[in-house]
């Protein structure tokens, strides 16, 4: 069993026997509901991975990668109430399933577990670890205006996505008492590679198969300015130009799937998939050089490398 197996079982471990008492009954099912489904359990491996980087003890830092999982799971219950989507993790979601109210409530109940969670760790590092994941909450409470640019679109992914898993690295790093330069250099091979993640999401949520669990086409239904969109639109020419400002126009009566498959069309003759795997590539070995900069054997920064790979091939 390699690290990273070895983590996600401790993880899963720890999330079944999280106990989310202390938020009302009514909450309690949708809370379980939602954090049983599963999901990659990316960020709470972030954090363990961060932390073992600099030698430190894992277990210390199970608590606050659970919080930060936690976190995450509430940030999707109310993401997709903004986002009216109907499934996630191949299942439907918590508003779907119960009501918007109890969607919003256990939300609420989870982002103050998450800081219960995260909130122990050793006294002489607490301050930094709170100032950083309040931070983050803060940056990531910021739903993308009609941004216009390719540039701007990036920002936005960086805060809404990236920030998390930055932060989900230095917080390890912080757990293990690396030095601030370290702990810098893992948050920013941390969030380089989370832009390059939502790029990822980004192409998924048109391409991806079945086992991504979400509804197909769903970002182009709910018309989001995507790096996708946005770089259709740059290159767009002509009938394919006229088309893609047809699809999408709210005034005609076009449907959802008119629109999903039109729109996918024009993505693929522009080759739209391709200009995101470079744009992800380019994130990517920025990443990568943050990771080769930390003063680490090349060895023990394998596990980190190996996995942000293995996020590039995701399917789910
Ligand atoms: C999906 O995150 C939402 C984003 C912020 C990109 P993940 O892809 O980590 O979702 P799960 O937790 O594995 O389902
Ligand atoms: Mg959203
Ligand atoms: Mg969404």
């Amino acid at each position: 069993m390699n690290l990273l197996e070895k983590f996600s079982l401790r993880i899963a471990e720890e999330i079944r026997r999280l106990d989310i008492k202390g938020s009302p009954a009514e909450l309690y099912e949708p809370v379980e509901y939602v954090l049983s489904i599963g999901g990659k359990r990316i960020r709470p491996a972030l954090v363990l991975l961060g932390c073992d980087l600099f030698n430190g003890e894992t277990e210390r830092a199970l608590p606050p990668a659970l919080g930060i999982e936690v976190f995450h799971n509430f940030t999707l219950l109310h993401d997709d109430i903004m986002d009216n989507a109907p499934i996630r993790r191949s299942k439907p979601t918590v508003h779907e399933k119960w009501s918007i109210n109890t969607a919003i409530l256990s939300g609420d109940a989870m982002f103050v577990k998450a800081y219960q969670l995260v909130s122990q760790v050793e006294d002489s590092v607490l301050r930094p670890v709170l100032d950083l994941f309040s931070r983050t909450a803060l940056d990531m409470n910021f739903e993308g205006r009609e941004n216009v640019s390719i540039a701007e679109y990036e920002r936005m992914i960086e805060l809404k996505t990236a920030v998390l898993l930055g932060t989900s690295l230095k917080i390890g790093a912080l757990v293990a008492k690396a030095s601030g330069k370290e702990a810098g250099l893992l948050y920013d091979f941390g969030r380089n590679l989370g832009i390059a993640f939502q790029l990822q999401d980004d192409l998924l949520d048109v391409y991806g198969d079945k086992a991504f669990g979400k509804q197909t086409g769903g970002d182009i239904i709910a018309g989001k300015k995507t790096y996708l969109l946005l770089k259709a639109l740059e290159l767009a020419e002509g009938e394919n130009q006229r088309q893609l400002n047809r699809l999408l126009s709210r005034t005609e009566g076009i449907s959802d799937s008119e629109k999903v498959t039109g729109v996918t069309a024009i993505f693929d003759e522009l080759d739209i998939a391709g200009h995101a795997r470079e744009e992800m590539r380019l994130y990517f070995d920025k990443a990568m050089d943050s990771l080769e900069r930390i003063s680490v054997s090349p060895e023990k920064k394998k596990g980190l490398g190996d996995f942000a790979e293995q996020l590039m091939e995701r399917k789910i």
